[in-house]
């Protein structure tokens, strides 16, 4: 009886821990290869298939068991003028190596939205530096876990201002961003992290801007340093789509906490927009948001759309991660001036 007991506990412990799986695309990561070591993913229409981690000993086996690629060969395809495509069949991943290996690896099937959209890797400890003007709508995967917006620079036009997901370019549309630039002066003083090892950045009309990223800055600078500038907060593993249900990423960065704190005076007044959602189980671990005197502890399931005004703003954001609980939210702030 104790026995059926465990084996249904753990049964649901391992449920709990469903992929981030979206209408014609799958993300595996850690979590996917964790007490196993296969994990099969979609490809039954062909499939184009992505990851930036260097590793010979997770490969990629077709239906008959051969090996037809290893996520180090991916990592080395030159994305600029190739792809990795896959012809319809059923396929696996395989860790060949030690349990438990941190990896990304990313499968859209044929037919999916923006198919043919720019993906780009980033390395731990290595900036990179973007043109929007040339690479147009934008997938990143990141070895860290964390994709690291700063420097946005030479952006001018109000409707080609990115938009950001912390997911990949096919299911965008059906997702909220973690981040919506409103000026382009706010956003050429905005710099964040995204704590996804995915992001996508989307314009709406061609940019003019570049912008440059670096992905080992998992603390991210001190933001709203400036009153025309954006704040972004995200915890660990946030996806933002809602046909994933509760499901996290799980290539994260080890973040317990995220507090933040902020006070920005303009005697000829500010205008502070707050955008969220939060999905956090319990009060006890519910995010705690201070705006100037509007105290809130934000849980459930639920969003956030408030804006205040004045000559003063202060921000206080405090949230622990609650290590046995799936809690997820993504705030962005906004302050400008009205003068
Ligand atoms: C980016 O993708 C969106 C959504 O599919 C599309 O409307 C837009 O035109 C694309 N932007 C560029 C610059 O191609
Ligand atoms: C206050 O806002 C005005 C109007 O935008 C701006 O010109 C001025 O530099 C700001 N002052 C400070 C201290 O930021």
């Amino acid at each position: 009886e104790t026995m059926w007991r465990l084996l249904v506990l753990l049964l649901s412990a391992v449920a709990i821990e469903a992929r981030v799986s979206f209408a014609k695309s799958e993300v595996l990561d850690n979590v996917d290869l964790q007490g196993t070591n296969k994990a099969a993913f979609r490809c039954s229409a062909g499939c184009r298939i992505f990851s930036p981690t260097k590793t010979d000993q997770i490969v990629v086996i077709d239906g008959a068991g051969n090996k037809v690629a290893t996520l180090r060969m991916l990592s080395e395809v030159n994305l600029a003028v190739e792809r990795f495509d896959l012809p319809a069949g059923s396929y696996e991943l395989k860790n060949v190596g030690p349990p438990n290996p941190s990896f990304v690896f990313y499968a859209v099937e044929v037919g999916a939205a923006n198919f043919e959209t720019e993906v780009h890797y980033l390395d731990d400890f290595l900036s990179a530096f973007f043109s929007a003007e040339a690479t147009g709508n934008i997938t990143l995967l990141s070895t860290s876990g964390t994709v690291s917006f700063y420097n946005f620079l030479g952006f001018s036009q109000l409707d080609s201002l990115p938009t950001i997901y912390a997911a990949g370019f096919d299911s965008a549309d059906a997702c909220r961003p973690v981040f919506t630039a409103r000026s382009a002066v706010g956003l050429s003083r905005t710099a964040f992290v995204v704590n996804s090892p995915i992001a996508t950045v989307m314009f709406d009309k061609p940019a003019d801007g570049r912008w440059v990223l670096v992905n080992s800055d998992t603390e991210g600078k001190k933001q709203l340093t400036n009153v025309d500038s954006s704040a972004v907060y995200t915890t660990p593993g946030y996806v933002g789509c809602p046909s994933v249900g509760d499901a996290l990423y799980s290539l994260v960065p080890p973040l317990t906490k995220i507090d933040a704190d902020a006070t920005l005076t303009n005697d000829t007044g500010l205008h502070i927009i707050v955008n969220g959602d939060y999905s956090i189980a319990d009060q006890a671990d519910a995010l705690s948001l201070t705006i100037n005197d509007d105290v809130m502890k934000l849980y459930g399931k639920n969003s956030i759309s408030k804006s205040y005004d004045g000559s003063k703003v202060d921000v206080k954001l405090a949230w622990k991660k609650n290590e046995k609980a799936k809690d997820a939210f993504a705030v962005q702030i906004d302050v400008s001036s009205t003068g």
